[in-house]
């Protein structure tokens, strides 16, 4: 269980691109892909309501925070993406430093933050389109746009049970599609939205700007109410948890290494560029949008656009450009995360550890069309049935488990290997990697007890596939059991 997978094979497969994906992705694309999963929900929805519910106007200080405990994760990334550039990303580093099994336990991991991340997202896409339609006077049936079994209220006030969020699986079915077509076609769409979206922020904090009462700002850090995490320090502490999910996904640039023209040189570039680019941008936004309405308003699901409504009429040109531009925004989440997860899919499946027909390549399109096609309709299921919510706080505990263990890898890897070449060297090991998994694990102690139990649960489901399938179907484990005694075997033990 503990067998791991020797570096030098994990860099070699990479280097021969063994397995056929094409290579397409430069420095552009990459921290591209990276802003594309990035900027989404996080900034466009949770925002409001972490500055109204615990920070207010210094909802600003807590993107500060939770950016900095994003930069020591993204720097660890930075290294082993690298060094390792491989598609499966976390679970390939935890097959190379403490084995096996913890390698399944971190790729399962993964499932709920990229395929369950996907589906949340692809929720409140839905939400933004259906309020988009309304506005331009096109009324969907909410029965058919709520997670199946929720109660909705129809335009005649009836109170109906809900079937399915039709249009979350449909943004789904659609990303998959064009996933399967080409990584360059992808990337390309990705590379257009993040084009409308940037427009779209920098457009609001620069007009934005004009329209900021400073009054709005004080009490800059409201005065605790009396409980932990509502307003002064704490309020400041619980924000940053809440908007961490705002960061997700810069580590899901790492799952393009095997697309990637020379990802020794741009994954770093990739991962750190794009972290960089949004933990400014988050900055300015919170202290435009605080600025522009009080924080006691912010509680809706909209608040970019609640902001823009506080500046009056001679905004009202930004404010369809608001929704567009969030639309836009979470449609590349949702298709960079589900890239994700077929491409860890797809390196689980090259190590035996799932059936081959999920590594599987289109001869013509050179992408894992199997796999994608799985994730998708997965992904669709789940985007159908659940709320957001309940989502969202198992995609964050699933993301920080995995910041815990690359964090420990970079770390295991420098005592084990410091010969093997680094592109880029994560600078203060062991510091900067403590820091990296001490941030994530406290950030993990302070989500709700509930999410911990769903973890335990998803990780018992996972301990059963490893016990019944994947333990036996191994490759490593098979070539271990026919090589020659170890003299002639050249690999780790
Ligand atoms: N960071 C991504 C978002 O905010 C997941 O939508």
């Amino acid at each position: 269980m503990f067998k791991r997978k020797p570096l030098h094979k994990i860099v070699q497969e990479a280097d021969d691109n063994v397995h056929g994906l094409r290579r397409a992705l430069g420095a552009v694309n990459l921290v591209s892909l990276g802003i594309g999963v990035i900027v989404g929900a996080g900034i466009f929805v949770v925002t409001g309501t972490a500055a109204a519910k615990h920070a207010g106007p210094a909802i600003m200080l807590s993107f500060v925070l939770s950016g900095v405990a994003c930069a020591f994760a993204g720097l660890c990334y930075a290294e082993l993406a690298s060094m390792i550039p491989i598609s499966g990303s976390a679970y390939t580093y935890a097959y190379a430093t403490m084995g096996e099994f913890v390698a399944w336990i971190i790729g399962w991991d993964l499932i709920l933050e990229y395929l369950f991340g996907a589906a949340t997202v692809a929720v409140g896409w839905s939400g933004y389109v259906v309020s988009f339609l309304r506005d331009l006077g096109i009324q969907l049936a909410p029965q058919w746009a709520a997670a199946t079994g929720t109660q909705v209220t129809t335009a005649s006030g009836a109170t109906v049970t809900a079937y399915a969020n039709i249009p979350a699986m449909l943004v789904v079915a659609v990303l998959t599609a064009l996933l399967i077509i080409g990584i360059r076609e992808s990337a390309g769409f990705n590379n257009l939205i993040v084009v409308v979206k940037l427009s779209v922020i920098v457009l609001f904090i620069a007009f934005g700007f004009y329209f900021v009462k400073t009054a709005n700002w004080h009490p800059f850090i409201p005065p605790n109410t009396g409980e932990v995490g509502h307003f002064g320090w704490t309020g400041i502490l619980r924000g940053a948890g809440v908007i961490f999910f705002a960061y997700i996904g810069f580590d899901c640039v790492s799952t393009a290494a095997q697309e990637a023209k020379n990802p020794k040189r741009d994954m770093p570039i990739g991962i750190l560029g794009s972290l960089g680019v949004c933990t400014v941008l988050y900055i300015l936004v919170a202290l435009v949008m605080t600025g522009m309405v009080s924080y006691t308003q912010l509680n809706v699901d909209a608040p970019v656009a609640t902001a823009v409504d506080a500046a009056g009429s001679q905004l009202n040109w930004l404010k369809p450009l608001v929704k567009f531009g969030a639309i836009a925004g979470l449609t590349s989440v949702v298709l960079v995360l589900l890239l994700g997860q077929s491409r860890v899919f797809f390196s689980m499946s090259n190590d035996g550890l799932l059936p081959p027909v999920f590594s599987r390549v289109h001869p013509r399109f050179k992408t894992p069309y199997l796999t994608t096609l799985v994730t998708g309709l997965v992904a669709m299921a789940v985007a159908g049935a659940f709320p957001m919510d309940l989502l969202g706080e198992l995609v964050s505990i699933g993301t920080l488990l995995a910041f815990v263990i690359v964090c420990v890898a970079v770390w295991v890897l420098r005592r084990r290997h410091p010969e093997f070449p680094r592109a880029f060297r994560t600078p203060w090991v062991p510091f900067v990697a403590t820091m990296g998994a001490g941030l994530a694990l406290l950030q993990m102690y302070f989500l709700p007890r509930d999410t911990w139990l769903r973890l335990v649960i998803w990780m018992a489901v996972g301990f059963v596939i490893f016990f019944a399938y994947s333990r036996r179907h191994s490759k490593l484990r098979r070539e271990q059991s026919h090589a020659p005694e170890p003299q002639s075997g050249g690999r780790t033990p």
